[in-house]
């Protein structure tokens, strides 16, 4: 999709983190924005932000825990600024624990607000994208790419939505639709890691929200299959950690990832 003036893109996770920098780098290509969470004064930040600098923001306060009511969220999107097309899958939500230590609604909220919320919208969607052309883009996560400790749901869903985004990609070959994953590493200045205060592992270092938001509208203009958002040469050590999961057990522990996981494990964050 080469031309994003006059489109309008449906972006959930839009209250605060890395949601509000795709949107305003979206609206600064002229589409109007649909953001979706469910603080208002975040969604009402983000539209301020949006406003100031000329572009359109609609917001919609939506639980997306409410699965049996994402038809009613997209009802409303459609009336507030006509058809979506596109859909940013982003909110998303991680809790670091031992596993064992994961109360059922842990892990069924995590699966259904990273996984299966983001599935449904783009059921419900999907018809009218293949009708009129449309783009879909997923936020899943590096921990999606090689499993985490002490955040192993979160890994289940993001590897979870990068399988589902290569299944769904190859079936979408030759229709009007588009479909990206997006696998950003740690994320500073704003987002879920930045505001655990913790510090990433010195080898694998942090990149800029701007830098995944930057991602999302290329995968969107270029029609890429997955950006991977991350300093260093991620891509042959995730490809050795295919061929051999434990010598990958040993790369991410010299990294000190189960380290920094087991940390905010113990404190919660
Ligand atoms: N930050 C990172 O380092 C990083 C790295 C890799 C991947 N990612 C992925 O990037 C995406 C954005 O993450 P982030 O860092 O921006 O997270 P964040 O700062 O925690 O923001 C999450 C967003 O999701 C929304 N959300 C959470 N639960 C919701 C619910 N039940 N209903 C509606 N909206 C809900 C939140 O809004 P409300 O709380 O207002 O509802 C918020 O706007 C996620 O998919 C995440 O997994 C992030």
């Amino acid at each position: 999709m080469e031309n994003l003036s006059g489109k309008v893109a449906l972006v959930t996770g839009n209250s605060q983190g890395i949601g509000p920098y795709i949107s305003r780098t979206l609206a600064r290509e002229g589409v109007t924005i649909v953001g979706v969470a469910r603080t208002e004064e975040g969604l009402n930040r983000t539209k301020e932000e949006i406003e100031s600098e000329g572009g359109i923001c609609h917001s919609i306060s939506f639980d997306l825990m409410q699965i049996d009511r994402l038809s009613e969220l997209v009802g409303q999107a459609q009336s507030l600024a006509g058809d979506i097309d596109i859909l940013v899958n982003n909110a998303g939500i991680e809790i670091y624990n031992y596993y064992q230590n994961n109360g059922a609604e842990e892990l069924s909220s995590i699966l259904k607000i990273n996984l299966h919320a983001p599935m449904e919208l783009t059921r419900l969607l999907l018809p009218a994208m293949l009708d009129r052309g449309g783009y879909i883009v997923n936020l899943a996560s590096l921990a999606g790419k090689k499993g985490m400790g002490y955040n192993s749901i979160y890994s289940a869903s993001k590897a979870g939505m990068i399988m589902w985004t290569d299944g769904l990609r190859q079936e979408l070959r030759g229709t009007k639709v588009g479909i990206s994953v997006i696998c950003p590493g740690y994320i500073d200045t704003a987002g879920m890691f930045a505001g655990s205060h913790v510090k990433a592992p010195l080898l694998l270092g942090t990149s800029s929200p701007q830098d995944v938001a930057d991602a999302v509208l290329k995968a969107i203009q270029q029609g890429k299959a997955e950006i991977i958002v991350n300093k260093g040469p991620i891509k042959p050590l995730l490809a050795i950690g295919q061929i051999t999961p434990r010598f990958g057990d040993t790369v991410v522990r010299w990294f000190g990832v189960p380290k920094l996981s087991r940390k905010r494990a113990e404190g919660n964050r």
